[in-house]
Parts: C-alpha cells; sequence; structure tokens
C-alpha cells in the first residue's frame, strides 16, 4: 500500500480559530434592552399583557389555534400530557435519543415511557419501529383501549420529538395514532421556525387528527440556546379548549389565570377560585419582553442558521459518505436548523467523537453533543429495566454526533473559518 501521503494531495495542517467560535450564545441588541425596558416601566414583571402579546406573535406566526406561553418547554410537555388526559397505569412512546426533559414529564405524570429507536438517517424517533411496537407488542382490550402485552399499561400518546429541528415524520404518525386511538404530542423544543408539507411546526393544519375524538399538541422552547432564546420560557399550541385547560393548570388551577394580574388593577376585585391542582408554570413579562424583541428579527436569525449550514455542507460535502455524514432536510420539509448535527464514520478515522471534540476545543471551535440516549442514564437503566445495545441507531448516532456551532450571534467569517479548519482536521485524521 502506498503511504497515505501519496494517495491525497497535500492537506494543511488545522489552523486554530483567532477567537472562540461558541456553540449557542444568543443573538441579543438594543430591541432586547428597550423591550425590557418598556416591561421595567410597565411596573408588572410576572404574567401579564406582554405575555399575551407573545402568545397571540406566536400564534400568528405558528398558525395555531390556541398558544398557551409557560416557564419552558418541560413545563409546556407536562401540561400537555395532563390535558391528554396521561397518568398513571399509562404508558407514552417516545424516542431515548433527546433531552431528559421528554421523559421526565412521562414520569412526572405517574405514566412510563416506551422507547422506540430513532431513524438512522435523522436521529428522529422512527415511525416504521413504533409501528412495529403497536402491531406486535400491543392488543387492543374490550373498551378499545391500545394495551401494551407485557406491562399492561395503556398507550395513551406518541411524544416524536423534532430532532435538532428536523421535522418528525407527523403526517405518519397521526395516520398511526388515528388507527391505534392514540393522541400525539410533539416535542418541538429545536423546531421553531422548521416547517413541515408547507406548514410552519405547531400550526393547526399540522395538528389536524383523523378521529374528532384525538388531539394532537405541540410543545416549543425558549430556553437561553434555542432558535427563540428569551433565558427560561416555553409554549404550547393546540387546539383552545385544550390549551384552556393547561392555562388553569399552569397557575396552581386558579381559574382564569390569564387574568390575574388584573386583579391588581384598581377596579379588579381581590377574589379568585382554585378549582384544581395546579402547577406554577406561568410565564413572565420579562420573558415575553426577550421573546418579543427574538420575533423581530427571527427571519433574520434563521436565515443566517440557513447560511451556517450551508457553509458547514459546502466545506465538508467532499467527505460525506467517507468521513462523515452531514444532516440532510427530506423533502417537503425544512429544518429550524437548532442543530447542525454532524456525524462521524469512526472505521475511516484515527480517533474517537471525543478527541475530535477535545482537538476541536484547543482549535477554538465549541461543539456538544445531542444526545446521550436516555436508556444509558442510570435512572432509566435502573427504573425501566434498560441496557446498552436496546436501541442500536440511537446509540450509534450518539457515539459518532457532534453538534456544530450554529448560532446567528457568531460572525460568519469565523464560521467559514472554522468549518475549513474542521475539514483540515478530518483529513489528518483519515485512515
Ligand atoms: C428535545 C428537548 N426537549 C425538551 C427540552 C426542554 O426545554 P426547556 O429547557 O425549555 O424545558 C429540551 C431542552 O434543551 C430539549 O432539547
Amino acid at each position: 500500500m502506498p503511504p497515505k501521503a501519496l494517495l491525497q494531495p497535500a492537506v494543511p495542517p488545522p489552523r486554530a480559530l483567532p477567537s472562540f467560535l461558541a456553540f449557542a450564545p444568543p443573538l441579543l441588541d438594543q430591541e432586547e434592552l428597550l423591550q425590557l425596558k418598556d416591561t421595567l416601566d410597565s411596573g408588572w414583571l410576572t404574567r401579564g399583557p406582554k405575555c399575551e402579546r407573545f402568545e397571540s406573535a406566536c400564534k400568528d406566526l405558528l398558525r395555531s389555534d390556541g398558544t398557551l406561553a409557560v416557564s419552558s418547554c418541560t413545563a409546556a410537555l407536562h401540561l400537555g400530557l395532563l390535558v391528554l388526559n396521561v397518568g398513571p397505569g399509562d404508558a407514552v412512546v417516545t424516542t431515548p435519543l433527546t433531552f431528559a426533559s421528554t421523559a421526565h414529564v412521562i414520569m412526572y405524570t405517574g405514566a412510563r415511557p416506551l422507547f422506540c429507536d430513532v431513524n438512522p438517517s435523522d436521529g428522529n424517533l422512527s415511525l416504521e419501529r413504533v409501528r412495529e411496537l403497536l402491531a406486535n407488542q400491543c392488543n387492543k382490550d374490550r373498551d378499545g383501549l391500545t394495551r401494551h402485552d407485557s406491562t399492561g399499561l395503556t398507550v395513551k400518546a406518541v411524544l416524536p420529538v423534532h430532532y435538532g429541528g428536523f421535522p418528525a415524520d407527523v403526517t405518519g404518525f397521526r395516520e398511526t395514532a388515528g388507527a391505534y386511538g392514540l393522541n400525539i404530542l410533539e416535542d418541538a423544543a429545536h423546531a421553531f421556525a422548521a416547517l413541515t408539507d408547507r406548514h410552519q411546526v405547531g400550526s393547526s393544519v399540522l395538528q389536524r387528527m383523523p378521529r374528532h375524538d384525538l388531539s394532537a399538541l405541540t410543545a416549543f422552547s425558549f430556553y437561553a440556546t434555542k432558535n427563540v432564546a428569551c433565558g427560561e420560557g416555553g409554549l404550547l399550541t393546540g387546539p383552545e379548549p385544550l390549551i384552556r385547560k393547561a392555562a388553569v393548570l399552569s397557575a396552581y388551577g386558579i381559574t382564569d389565570e390569564r387574568k390575574i394580574w388584573e386583579r391588581h388593577s384598581p377596579r379588579a376585585t381581590w377574589d379568585y377560585d382554585v378549582s384544581v391542582l395546579g402547577w406554577k408554570y406561568n410565564f413572565t413579562d420579562l420573558g415575553a419582553a426577550l421573546g418579543l424583541a427574538q420575533l423581530k428579527k427571527l427571519p433574520e436569525m434563521q436565515s443566517r442558521r440557513r447560511a451556517f449550514a450551508k457553509i458547514w455542507t459546502s466545506a465538508l460535502s467532499s467527505l460525506d459518505g467517507k468521513l462523515v455524514t452531514l444532516p440532510k432536510e427530506s423533502s417537503g420539509s425544512s429544518s429550524a436548523w437548532h442543530l447542525y448535527p454532524l456525524r462521524l464514520i469512526p472505521e475511516n478515522l484515527s480517533c474517537d467523537r471525543n478527541s475530535v471534540i477535545d482537538r476541536l476545543r484547543e482549535l477554538n471551535i465549541g461543539t456538544s453533543v445531542m444526545f446521550r440516549p436516555l436508556h444509558l442514564f442510570s435512572y432509566y437503566a435502573r427504573t425501566l429495566g434498560l441496557k446498552e445495545g436496546d436501541f442500536p441507531e440511537a446509540e450509534s448516532f450518539f457515539l459518532n454526533e457532534i453538534s456544530l456551532p450554529m448560532s446567528p450571534a457568531n460572525p460568519m467569517p469565523l464560521v467559514e473559518e472554522a468549518a475549513e479548519t474542521l475539514r483540515r482536521l478530518l483529513l489528518s485524521l483519515a485512515r
């Protein structure tokens, strides 16, 4: 065999960036300051009129039926399951390749997650695996409910995650859910501004279920690193009656929580009822101030994310299928590009994923890994009796994945330089 150097044209060694390319800083400017000042001047800091303005801006943008802004996506997911009547004795089908939040909320209700493996192509919950689980391991009981054979749990819902902002097959999941009498709750923490079938993820068109007794809801995150960054925050979208129920549950169970702040106005009375046991999950006007400023520049931020995706893709395209697998949008859908999940092809590289991350850090490039599959965490392994090897696609995705910086706050020339540095690094590691 000729030495590697003779087979390949000489590649210059990777060069460290002149400054650190952070993984996910928020893009903040004068607009956020103005909005925050306006809220401070208003004298009302927590849930109030600005939350309503933010909800209505999200409703217009997503074309959703109802919208409720809450304290986090975790809160939105938890409320979503509660209004879908998920509780003890139930199971929810979901993906292991996600953040702890997705499965934690199922545990909060007293139900159990039923994990299914993911697509190797995009890391999303595999519709095929879900169909197999429902067809081979579940049966309808006398009441027409879908029961999981080995645990006896009633399967109530499917909870797909739009991994990295790449839309899951919502049409396929809606059809399957309809056939088995299941509701849908989408974890769209990464997918604000993602499109599928020409509609925004979270829109009422994409939430239309084939049966009237079933519902679909969508939860978004406004955590500090997300496409719309409010520090903390979340949004639940879905049919208005369910959103109204969720609103009551998001504020201790106080009836008509949306008007709580009006109790402090000169005309209002102090009285209220607590009608059910609810949670303290409300959003704040401070968060909504940031959210309104972020929505204003969302088109610009999304176009920078798309430009960054193009930069990574064009720098690495000659290595696609050889040293790495690049993320790709599937036809008919458009990613929110929250993540750029690069995957290494380990058999063609001389070092593993973690060593590549260490080298990138030395070269001034910040990255992350999304996600360690949940069944590999001691809590889920112990509680659900799961082990390594149970979800091989999720495990292999995790072992080889590196999330590259995509924040619109990053300077374009630095991203261009980082893409070239990464290309050179990978070539230097080729076996
Ligand atoms: C896939 C996924 N779901 C849910 C969440 C929870 O979002 P939040 O921090 O807004 O509760 C996250 C957070 O990163 C996430 O990545």
